[in-house]
Parts: structure tokens; C-alpha cells; sequence
């Protein structure tokens, strides 16, 4: 049997926390051979340490066997303590009519006092997906809150616009999703994200070419996938948490085990590609291979797509000033 491996997730007891710890538990994310150990963080309210307590039974009472102990917490420091992963769910999540800019401010402190908290006690190659919004903005707070950890260690999740993308792509070109390869979301988790297909393939042809559809591009389809989020709300009267856990479930997978040369989206801190500023939490298209992710370079950037990268940049780089007082 391997070792089991750490996984911290914040925000546990919330909505998507309990879409995603039993996936966790039962072998999704990390393999069906690998036990994990689940250090779940929670606010130090008494009705959120009882939830997240309820929790914990229902995971006991799935006697998954992959499932190798579980830390229940209010303590950064104690979650995050040798933490092989961490998911930072816990946030304030938007209601409706709430701007992003409102939830700025407010998570920003949660996310210098967590990155800080890993800084000091989590494993140093410890992975950490912020789900959390602005899921990039939070993810880029994190990494500056954590200088002795490798900045690439911090992500933010791109996965869900990335998959919300590929089902519309499936419905329009009447392919299956599975067969869609070469698709990214370049950008900020925002509806000002550029899902770009241009250099999609369906059983290596075009599939730009399949679909053939500029107005569908730019008017259906672009604001379609940004607005998701927003229009699950609508219906839902709540964000989206199953798509959300799923999502990042997806992130984590791709990370530890690989793509095997398929492309996927991931928000990571930029190297200086495609004019994005270095350290900017940016989705760019990626492979990952033995638990590092490589961006593809090089691809032509059109003039549509260079103002769909310069609109969400800009938005990136405004909350990126919105908070530098807070970084020093
Ligand atoms: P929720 O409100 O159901 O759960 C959030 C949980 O986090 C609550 O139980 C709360 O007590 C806890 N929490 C808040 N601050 C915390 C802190 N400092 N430390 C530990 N726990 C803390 O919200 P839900 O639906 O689970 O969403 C969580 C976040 O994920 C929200 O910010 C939401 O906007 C975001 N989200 C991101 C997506 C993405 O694609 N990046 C997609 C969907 C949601």
C-alpha cells in the first residue's frame, strides 16, 4: 500500500466541500490506490465547526478504504501541516447581484493569513488549487504570502470554464466531449475569460473548421461560457458546487498524474508567455507530466484573440492593484 497523501481543503462544510471530500475519499482525484488523509479547515464559528463535524460522520459512514484518517480544524497551521495538496475552497461566495470587486477585499485576508500558514508548515512541494473567488487574484495573494514555497506550486481553476466550454463545443459540433483535444481558456475565472477553440481538434481535424461559425464564436458562445457562472445562480438560487467540485477534482488528477500530451487549462503565475506579465495567475494552455505542468508556447495570437487576452489581463491587473497595499 503507498503512503497516504495529505490533502487540505478549506471551506469544508460548505456547499462544494460536500461535493468533493467523498470523491476525494473514494479514489477520484489522486488514483484508487492511494490513500489519503483529509486535514479540512473550517471557520471558528460554532455552526460551522458543527457542520463540518456532520460531515466527518457521513465519511466515516462510507468506510471508504482509501480514506486513511481525517483532521477536523479551525487552525490554518494545523490543516495545512505537511499538506501534499491543498484545495482553497473557503471563501465568501457570491449571492446574487454581488460584484466581483465586493469579494475582493473580503477574501484577500483570508488568503494572505492561509498562504502564509502554508508557507510555514505545509510540505515544500505541496500543490494548491485556489477554487475560492477571484479564484486568481486569491491564488496570486497566496503565492505572494508564501515565499519560501516555489510559486508554481500555487494554481487557481480555470477547469470548470474550461469544461463548460468543451460541452458547448460537444452540443454545436455534435462531437463527443471526450474527442475534443487542443481547447483553452486563456485568462482570469471571470466572464471576461477568452475560451479560444481555434486550435481545437476532433480526430486531428479543425474543429474551428467543423463549426465554421464566427458570429456563434463571438456572440453565443464566448459570453455564454462567461456568464455560466452567473446564469447557474439564476436557476439554482446558489452557485455552482457539484460542476465546481468536479472541476477541481479534474485539476488535481491532470496535475499528479498527467495529461499523457493533452492540452488542458490551468490558472498558474505566467513565465513572461504571450506578453502576460510574470507572476500574474493567467489560464494558458498546458500539459502536465509527472506533477509538473509545461505551458504551450508559441501559438499565433490573432488580432479577435489578442484583445479577448488584453480584456481579461486588464481586469487581472485591476485587482492586482486592488490589493497590492496589502502585500507590501
Ligand atoms: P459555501 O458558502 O457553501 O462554503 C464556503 C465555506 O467556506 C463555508 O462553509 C464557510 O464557513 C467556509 N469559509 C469561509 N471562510 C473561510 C476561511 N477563512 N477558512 C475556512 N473556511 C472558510 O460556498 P461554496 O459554494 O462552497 O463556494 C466556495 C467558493 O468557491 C466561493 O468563493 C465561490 O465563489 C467559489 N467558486 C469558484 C469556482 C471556480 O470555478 N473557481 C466555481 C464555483 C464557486
Amino acid at each position: 500500500m503507498k503512503q497516504p497523501v495529505r490533502v487540505a481543503v478549506t471551506g469544508a462544510a460548505g456547499q462544494i466541500g460536500y461535493a468533493l471530500l467523498f470523491r476525494i475519499a473514494s479514489g477520484e482525484m489522486l488514483g484508487k490506490d492511494q490513500p489519503v488523509i483529509l486535514q479540512l479547515l473550517e471557520l471558528p464559528i460554532e455552526k460551522a465547526q458543527a457542520a463540518l463535524k456532520g460531515v466527518i460522520m457521513e465519511l466515516e459512514d462510507c468506510a471508504f478504504p482509501l480514506l486513511a484518517g481525517t483532521v477536523a480544524t479551525d487552525d490554518p497551521e494545523v490543516a495545512f501541516k505537511d499538506a501534499d495538496i491543498a484545495l482553497l475552497v473557503g471563501a465568501m461566495p457570491r449571492g446574487p447581484g454581488m460584484e466581483r470587486k465586493d469579494l475582493l477585499l473580503k477574501n484577500a485576508e483570508i488568503f494572505t493569513v492561509q498562504g502564509k500558514a502554508l508557507n510555514k508548515v505545509a510540505s515544500r512541494d505541496v500543490k494548491v488549487l485556489v477554487v475560492g473567488n477571484p479564484a486568481n487574484t486569491n491564488a496570486y495573494i497566496a503565492m505572494k504570502s508564501a515565499p519560501d514555497l516555489d510559486p508554481k506550486n500555487f494554481t487557481a481553476m480555470l477547469r470548470l470554464d474550461h469544461n463548460r466550454a468543451l460541452s458547448q463545443l460537444s452540443t454545436k459540433a455534435g462531437v463527443a466531449v471526450g474527442e475534443i483535444e487542443k481547447f483553452v481558456v486563456w485568462g482570469n475565472h471571470s466572464p471576461t475569460m477568452y475560451p479560444d477553440y481555434r486550435f481545437a481538434t476532433v480526430g486531428g481535424a479543425s474543429l474551428k473548421d467543423k463549426i465554421n461559425d464566427a458570429d456563434w464564436n463571438a456572440n453565443d458562445f464566448i459570453p455564454k461560457v462567461g456568464k455560466r457562472g452567473a446564469a447557474i445562480i439564476e436557476a439554482r438560487g446558489l452557485s455552482s458546487a457539484a460542476s465546481a467540485a468536479n472541476a477541481a477534482i479534474d485539476h488535481i488528477h491532470d496535475w499528479v498524474l498527467g495529461t499523457n500530451g493533452k492540452w488542458t487549462t490551468m490558472g498558474i503565475p505566467s513565465d513572461g508567455s504571450y506578453g502576460i506579465p510574470e507572476g500574474v495567475i493567467f489560464g494558458f494552455p498546458v500539459t502536465t507530466e509527472n506533477g509538473k505542468y509545461t505551458i504551450i508556447k508559441d501559438l499565433p495570437i490573432d488580432e479577435f484573440s489578442q484583445k479577448a487576452i488584453d480584456k481579461t489581463l486588464a481586469e487581472l491587473e485591476e485587482e492586482r492593484g486592488g490589493v497590492a497595499h496589502l502585500l507590501g
